[in-house]
């Protein structure tokens, strides 16, 4: 079968420069804005959702730095707030709609400020309808599709006073070459693919993202490359199912191909991944984790439930047994491996024997950590249309009963790292105290240890003297 390449668009500011008087126009009224008040105008983005948003928001940062803003921590301050939204859950709707009330005050004292909101939440017509209507204080709204076009979109309340929408449907095309301000120099969150084709029955993500779509094997390399050159040391692959990565490529080039390439260049010490389907794990992928150093031990595998009958309601396409199976692979190929995963709580007709399945595979898994979820109605999803909806109560009831299981598993399994020595990137100050820095070991684990601000960035030896669930306490080796 032959497939179509997905078309690739270059949106870098040069680019979009050379054709676009307006952004022009902007750039020269940011720069007189900054002559004559002695400061640049100023953005805040408010960030929701995944590590996919995250890294968004980083080209929204890119775009808004090359035509003359600059950030600000305080939203207060901003002349331009921006809201990157997610729906994953209702809870993360929720907070985005309590968030923009308080903005809608914050609007009345400032009129001149912009409010501009994207995201996940803006590919679902009737959102985008509810704020329209609702909430008439919003100045742009633009899609996941359409990052690209914020110049263009500002220009238009700017300079002709009306509010401004860009949004691309279903959109094929791939944005090259966009500006990005990364918020770290030593870890970068990069694009594999975009979109899911999967379509769980919970889940929005391929309503709002599109169909799945690959990069370019070139344009990835490239573009670690110059990360490598910029002293980034750790990388993190993104993508719904990076398993599947190079499907709607024209030429055969697997995940596991690109995983060699990336890890021959120079100057990056670890590559991470997310996510891993468990349907589309490959052995190949196993023993190309396994021989390639910069690849972390650690495999993020989601399993959403343990019961047979439950995932097959989820249509996630693999069984307990298949599950199981990939994970006795990985732990007898790769011993020192971590694995981690997603749970969904409260599926509708979850039995309380489905749930007893949940609670199993996280026994006999020994998951490394979890994160855990109440299963949460999304419209427009099969499963929203099920019957037998699981009541809050029970949902909450059996949330408990799993956490009551996995956190003894979780404290178990730091426990067995005291005494040993791991390395550990390290990635800031500690929050709870300045004497304490933080870092991460390859198996994702939070590692906290003495030590001073000028090692963030680098990657330092940590012996483990103490562990609680969430993190473990150290002290530096020289
Ligand atoms: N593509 C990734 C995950 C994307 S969303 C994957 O397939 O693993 C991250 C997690 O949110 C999912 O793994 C799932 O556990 C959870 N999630 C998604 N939709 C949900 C819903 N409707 N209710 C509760 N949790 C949900
Ligand atoms: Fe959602 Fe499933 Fe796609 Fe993950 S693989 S984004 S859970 S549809
Ligand atoms: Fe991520 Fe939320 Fe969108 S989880 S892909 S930001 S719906």
């Amino acid at each position: 079968m032959s497939k179509r390449k997905t078309d690739v668009v270059s949106t870098s500011i040069e680019d979009i420069n050379l054709t676009n008087k307006k952004i022009i126009e902007i750039k020269n009224n940011n720069e007189q804005f900054f002559m004559i008040n002695g400061k640049r105008k100023t953005f805040n983005i408010l960030t929701y959702g995944c590590q996919m948003n995250e890294h968004d928001s980083e080209k929204i940062s890119g775009i808004l730095n090359s035509i003359g803003y600059e950030e600000t921590e305080d939203e207060k301050n901003a002349d331009l707030v921006i809201f990157n939204t997610c729906l994953i859950r209702e809870n993360a709707e929720l907070k985005v709609f309590g968030k923009l009330g308080e903005i809608k005050g914050l609007k009345r004292s400032k009129p001149d400020m912009l409010v501009a909101i994207c995201g996940c939440m803006m590919q679902k017509p009737e959102i985008r309808e509810k704020i329209l209507k609702s909430f008439s204080f919003v100045d742009i709204i633009f899609g996941t599709n359409t990052i690209h076009e914020l110049p263009d979109l500002i220009y238009n309340v700017d300079f002709n006073n009306h509010r401004s929408i860009g949004i691309i449907d279903n959109t094929e095309l791939i944005y090259e070459n966009m500006p990005k301000t990364r918020k770290y120099n030593y870890k970068a969150l990069v694009n594999i693919t975009y979109g899911c084709n999967n379509f769980c029955s919970y889940c929005v993500v391929p309503y709002v993202r599109g169909r799945e779509k690959s990069r370019e094997p070139q344009d990835i390399i490239n573009e670690v490359t110059k990360l490598a050159e910029d002293g980034c040391k750790e990388i993190t692959l993104l993508g719904q199912n990076v398993n599947s990565y190079g499907n709607s490529l024209e030429n055969k080039f697997t995940f596991a191909n690109l995983l060699l390439e990336l890890n021959k260049i120079d100057g990056i010490e670890r590559i991470r991944f997310m996510t891993s389907h468990p349907k589309d794990l490959t052995d190949d992928l196993i023993r190309v984790i396994k021989e390639c150093d910069k690849i972390c031990n650690h495999i993020h595998l989601p399993i959403q439930s343990g019961s047979n009958n439950i995932l097959d309601k989820m249509n996630r396409k693999y069984t307990k047994e298949h599950y199981l199976n990939i994970v006795s692979k990985i732990k007898s190929e790769i011993p020192d491996a971590s694995i981690t995963t997603d749970i969904i709580v409260g599926f509708p007709g979850e039995t309380e024997e489905d749930f007893k399945e949940t609670v199993d595979i996280v026994k006999k898994v020994e998951y490394d950590s979890a994160f855990t979820y109440l299963y949460s109605i999304r419209e427009g999803t099969k499963a929203a249309l099920m019957e037998d909806q699981i009541p809050d109560e029970t949902k909450h009831k059996r949330f408990n009963e799993l956490l009551d299981v996995l956190y003894p598993i979780t404290y178990e399994k730091n426990r067995l790292c005291i005494g040993k020595t791991y390395s550990i990137l390290v990635e800031s100050v500690s929050k709870s105290s300045e004497n304490f820095l933080t870092g991460r070991t390859e198996h994702f684990k939070l590692v906290h240890f003495k030590g001073s601000e000028d090692l963030i960035g680098q990657i330092v030896n940590v012996k483990i003297t103490n562990v609680k669930t969430f993190h473990m306490e150290g002290v530096l080796e020289q």
